[in-house]
C-alpha cells in the first residue's frame, strides 16, 4: 500500500492527524495494533452496566475536544454534583464540605490558599507552551513537586492536599518522583492550578454513550483507511519517505506520524536507528499508574443522602471519588482511583482481598451501602501491551527542562503525535486533538 501519510496509532490524536490530512487532499492509511479504536479510551458493557474504562470527562477550557464533539454531534451531559463532598482526614475523620477547599483546620485552609494563589501565580508566569524556556526552569525542575511544597509549607496537611492535585490526581505518581517544573506543566495545560482544585470545572461533562465514540466516529469516517490488528513492529525511512511494516500489512508514505504515547516508542524498531537525543530523552518519559474502580449499586443511595458523591482523601486508598451514574441510568455508579504507590500495593494483593480493600475505603466516605455494589470493575491499563499505564506520560527529575523543547521534533519524515507531548490539554484528549491538528498541518505544509 503507498500513501502520503502513514499514521502509527488510532487514538484521538492519530485519528485527528488522519481526518485533518485527507481533508487536505492526501492520502492517509491509519495502522492500529489493537482490534479496536481509541487507545486509552474505552467504553465497554461490563455486567450489564455500561462503563468507561479509560477517559471521559471534558472540561470548558478544553476547547479542541469540544469542537470535535459538536462537529461529530454528540451529545453532552453534566456530572451529577448536588449535595454535599466529603473529605476525610489523616486520622480517618470524615467531614461534609461545599465548593472547592477542603474542609481543614482555619490555619490548613489558609495555608492552601496561599499555595493555591502561589501556584496560579507561577502557572500563569511560565505558560504550557514552553515551560522549559522559562528563566526558572533549570532551577523548578531539579526539585521533586514533594521537596518544593515542603519549601513553601510546614503544614503538612496543606502540602498532602496540594500535593494530591497534581501526583494523585494527574501524573499519578509519587510527588518524589518528578519536578515542580512537571507540576506546573500539568497546572498550566489546564488554565490554571485553581481549575485542578475545582472538581465542578475539571470534570464538567461526559459524552453520553462514553467518550470513546469520539474516535469510533472518527474511524467511521475514515472507513477503509484504519486498519485494526496492525501493530507496526518497524519503520525504514530516509529523507524521501517511510515504509511501515505492520504485522501482516506494509505501508510506504512520504510521511509518517507516530501517534503513541512516548513510553511505546521503543517497541517500534527504527531503521536506521533513531538520533541519539530521540533515544536518550525517550528513556526518561514514563507513564504513571493508577486503578480506575467503577461500583455499580441498584440506586444511587447516596443522593438521599444529600451527597453529591464527591469524595476526597489523601489518606484514603481510593483518593478521589465521584457520582459516574450514566444518562437516564436507574442505577447508581460511583467511580474511584487509587494512584502510584497505594496502586502498587492493592496489586500486589490477590483480586478479592483488593476488591475489599478498595470497597472499605469507599464506605469511608459513603457508609456501609458501598461494600455491596452489584457490578465492580477494576481498568488495569498498566497490564495493556500497547498502553502502559494511566493516564498518561511526564518526564523524571529534570527531563522536561533537558528535553523538553525536543519531544516534537521531527526526525526526518516521522512526526509525533499524542497527549503526552501536548501543551494546553497536555494528558488529556484535548491534547491528544489539539497535536493530531497541528502535526496534519505541519505535515500538509511540507506536502504542499
Ligand atoms: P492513545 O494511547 O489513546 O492512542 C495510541 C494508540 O496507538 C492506541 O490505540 C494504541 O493501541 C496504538 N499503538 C501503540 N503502539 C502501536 C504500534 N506499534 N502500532 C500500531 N498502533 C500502536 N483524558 C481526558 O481528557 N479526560 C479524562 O477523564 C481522562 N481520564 C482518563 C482515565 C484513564 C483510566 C486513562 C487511561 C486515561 C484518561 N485520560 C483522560 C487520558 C486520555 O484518555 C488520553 O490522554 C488520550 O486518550 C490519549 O490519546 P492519544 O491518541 O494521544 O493516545
Amino acid at each position: 500500500m503507498d500513501v502520503d501519510v502513514v499514521i502509527i496509532g488510532a487514538g484521538a490524536s492519530g485519528l485527528t492527524a488522519a481526518t485533518r490530512l485527507r481533508a487536505a487532499g492526501h492520502s492517509v492509511a491509519v495502522l492500529e495494533a489493537r482490534d479496536r479504536v481509541g487507545g486509552r479510551l474505552r467504553t465497554e458493557t461490563i455486567e450489564g452496566a455500561l462503563l468507561e474504562l479509560g477517559g471521559q470527562w471534558v472540561s470548558p477550557d478544553q476547547t479542541a475536544l469540544i469542537e470535535t464533539v459538536e462537529e461529530l454531534g454528540l451529545e453532552t451531559y453534566s456530572r451529577y454534583r448536588e449535595g454535599d463532598s466529603v473529605y476525610v482526614n489523616a486520622a480517618g475523620e470524615l467531614t461534609r464540605f461545599t465548593g472547592e477547599l477542603f474542609p481543614v483546620a482555619a490555619d490548613t485552609q489558609k495555608e492552601m490558599e496561599r499555595l493555591i494563589a502561589m501556584l496560579d501565580e507561577l502557572t500563569a508566569e511560565i505558560g504550557p507552551t514552553e515551560p522549559w524556556a522559562h528563566p526558572k526552569a533549570a532551577e523548578l525542575d531539579a526539585v521533586s513537586w514533594g521537596e518544593w511544597l515542603e519549601k513553601q509549607t510546614d503544614d503538612v496537611e496543606a502540602r498532602d492536599n496540594i500535593a494530591l492535585f497534581i501526583a494523585e490526581a494527574m501524573l499519578t505518581k509519587p510527588s518524589h518522583a518528578f519536578s515542580a517544573l512537571q507540576a506546573i506543566l500539568m497546572a498550566a495545560s489546564a488554565g490554571s492550578f485553581s481549575h485542578l482544585v475545582d472538581a465542578d470545572y475539571i470534570l464538567d461533562k461526559r459524552v453520553a454513550g462514553g467518550l470513546q465514540l469520539v474516535p469510533i466516529t472518527l474511524a467511521e469516517k475514515l472507513g477503509d483507511a484504519v486498519h485494526l490488528g496492525a501493530p507496526v513492529r518497524r519503520l525504514e525511512w530516509s529523507e524521501d519517505g517511510v515504509t511501515a511494516h505492520a504485522d501482516g500489512l506494509t505501508v510506504t508514505a512520504r510521511r509518517a506520524v507516530v501517534a503513541v504515547p512516548p513510553n511505546l516508542y521503543g517497541r517500534i524498531s527504527f531503521e536506521p536507528p533513531l538520533p541519539f537525543r530521540q533515544q536518550q530523552m525517550h528513556q526518561h518519559v514514563s507513564l504513571g499508574l493508577v486503578i480506575k474502580v467503577h461500583a455499580v449499586y441498584e440506586t444511587p443511595f447516596w443522593r438521599e443522602a444529600g451527597l453529591s458523591g464527591t469524595a476526597f482523601s489523601p489518606y484514603q486508598p481510593v483518593h478521589e471519588a465521584y457520582d459516574n451514574t450514566n444518562l437516564d441510568d436507574e442505577r447508581g455508579t460511583l467511580v474511584g482511583f487509587v494512584s502510584d504507590l497505594k496502586a502498587d500495593a492493592m496489586l500486589a494483593l490477590p483480586a478479592e482481598e483488593r476488591k475489599r480493600r478498595i470497597l472499605e475505603s469507599l464506605a469511608a466516605y459513603y457508609g456501609p451501602q458501598a461494600l455491596e455494589p452489584v457490578v465492580y470493575y477494576e481498568s488495569d491499563w498498566a497490564a495493556e501491551e500497547w498502553t502502559g499505564g494511566a493516564y498518561a506520560a511526564s518526564f523524571d527529575l529534570g527531563g522536561l527542562s533537558r528535553y523538553g523543547a525536543d519531544q516534537r521534533t521531527p526526525v526526518g519524515p516521522i512526526y509525533w503525535s499524542c497527549s503526552d507531548v501536548a501543551a494546553e490539554g497536555y494528558q488529556h484528549v484535548d491534547g491528544a486533538i489539539r497535536m493530531g491538528r497541528l502535526t496534519a498541518d505541519e505535515i500538509a505544509a511540507t506536502l504542499a
